[in-house]
């Protein structure tokens, strides 16, 4: 645990609402001062999505579940706030919701902004009869439990937040599945319609929260591509790009 997640990362105080007076509207576009959680944050795409924020003037809290690989992240994004979780286990993602959100409260600001969901994985290989029981639970709980878990618990801040945004990575294998693919397209779609779901839950809620499915074939070389059109989601009008599919890499 590196910072409280109320703090300004930085050390000072972050005021979104004089920006938005300056900007002459009651929501600044922008990420500015807004607090974004990176659920899943020691990956490279982690690393280069946390720094893009930052640089872009967010609160970042960064969640993993492995400590050593949480201090590796820190030492490479420094001003970002760190916390342990499971993301897989649902009571650990409410105390994680709760803790940020009395801390934020205590400091005279709202919950998160923002969750961009990082967590993955592959398995797969050998045709159909290589689909394991083992490669799907694996899949099913970081790829799917995991989005649940964390937009199950942070779903009342994203509607409260003048500007609530979910993103996940999806692949483009769930438009041409393939047989030694199965188990992984299968937990893909399934995050995908998941995060449809979220998204029109804020159409009718919450007009200014935003739901978006970033599609790549492989993620590497598209860490910076990723980071820059997550820092742009809180460029966009929400209901333009809410539920959209944004294919990167072309
Ligand atoms: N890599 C690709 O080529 C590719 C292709 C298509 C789509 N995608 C998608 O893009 C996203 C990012 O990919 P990636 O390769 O950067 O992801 P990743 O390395 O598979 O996962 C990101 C982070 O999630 C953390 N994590 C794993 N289980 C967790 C848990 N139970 N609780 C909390 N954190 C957990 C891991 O850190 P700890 O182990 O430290 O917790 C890991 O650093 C994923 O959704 C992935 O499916 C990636």
């Amino acid at each position: 645990m590196t910072n409280h997640p109320a703090d300004a990362v930085d050390g000072s105080p972050v005021d979104s609402s004089a920006a938005a007076s300056a900007a002459g509207s009651a929501v600044a576009p922008g990420v500015a001062g807004r607090t974004v959680l990176i659920a899943g944050a020691t990956s490279a795409a982690g690393v280069a999505v946390a720094t893009a924020l930052r640089t872009a003037g967010a609160r970042v809290i960064a969640v993993g579940s492995n400590a050593e690989r949480l201090a590796t992240f820190a030492a490479e994004v420094p001003d970002a706030i760190t916390r342990v979780c499971d993301l897989s286990d649902f009571a650990a993602v409410n105390a994680l919701a709760s803790e940020i959100r009395d801390a934020a409260a205590a400091h005279g600001h709202g919950g998160i902004d923002g969750l961009i969901h990082l967590v993955g994985g592959w398995r797969g290989g050998g045709g159909l009869a290589g689909q394991t029981d083992e490669d799907w639970d694996f899949l099913h709980r970081n790829v799917v439990t995991t989005l649940r878990n964390t937009t199950r618990a942070f779903n009342p801040d994203l509607l409260a937040s003048p500007a609530g945004r979910l993103a996940i990575v999806s692949s483009v294998s769930v438009d041409k599945p393939a047989p030694g693919g199965a188990n992984y397209a299968a937990a893909k779609a399934a995050a995908e319609t998941w995060t449809r779901a979220v998204g029109q839950g804020f159409a009718k809620a919450a007009p200014d929260a935003a739901a978006v499915i970033f599609v790549v074939r492989g993620l590497e070389g598209l860490e910076a591509e990723l980071a820059t059109n997550v820092v742009g989601l809180w460029n966009a009008d929400a209901a333009s790009v809410n539920n959209t599919r944004v294919r990167l890499g072309e």
